[in-house]
């Protein structure tokens, strides 16, 4: 079968058409609206130092390894926060919390992000960790792979801790954002059906 499906051994063999010339297009706005059924939390990626400090609102990341400690999470080629990272060579994974909604919106917007804003300290790279996220990650980068519209970065964590202890997480569900407690709340639009 096609890309949308299970592979069947027609596109398996070495003799049969080109796998990726013989799939059908996805639709990318029916392929966001299925992963959007894949929750996840929400972190804002921070990376620069001083002046050039900068943030990207990012539910792509994702543990790799324990041993070494690996972590990634994937960006938009075009976004402003990849030269950044690149001239730096570390960036911080900072878990935000429920209240913390407003924040990621203003971290997901090329114009409005701003860093001295909100209250940071410095992790051991320098690079700026949330002081009031949840908890945060802070990293080496250690390698980059290109992946279609987007760059997968790979870090090495070399210091860690939680901020915020008994805070909830802030989470991403079909497109919308909230925290674990909106779940209880009757008639929520995040999870009606
Ligand atoms: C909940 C949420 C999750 C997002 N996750 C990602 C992501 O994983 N990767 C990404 O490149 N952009 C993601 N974005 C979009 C970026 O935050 C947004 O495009 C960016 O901040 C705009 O400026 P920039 O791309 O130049 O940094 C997300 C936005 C929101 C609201």
């Amino acid at each position: 079968m096609s890309r949308a499906g299970v592979q069947g051994p027609e596109v398996a063999g070495a003799t049969g058409p080109d796998r990726h010339e013989a799939a059908p297009v996805v639709d990318p706005r029916a392929l966001r609206q299925v992963c959007g059924l894949f929750v996840t939390g929400v972190t804002v990626i921070t990376s620069g130092m001083g002046e050039t400090a900068d943030g990207t609102t990012v539910n792509s990341f994702t543990s790799v390894s324990l041993d070494p400690p690996l972590v990634l999470f994937c960006l938009h080629r075009e976004s402003r926060l990849r030269p950044v990272i690149h001239r730096t060579g570390a960036f911080a994974v900072n878990f935000l919390s429920g209240p913390q909604e407003r924040l990621a919106r203003a971290f997901a917007a090329r114009d409005t992000a701003a860093i001295d804003e909100v209250r940071t300290h410095p992790s051991g790279t320098g690079v700026p960790v949330l002081s009031d996220a949840l908890a945060f990650l802070s990293c080496q980068l250690v390698d980059e792979v290109e992946g279609g519209d987007h760059v997968i970065f790979l870090g090495d964590v070399l210091e860690l801790g939680v901020l915020r202890q008994n805070r909830e997480p802030l989470i991403f569900f079909r497109g919308a954002l909230g925290s674990l407690e909106d779940k209880l709340a009757a008639g929520h639009p995040m999870w009606d059906g």
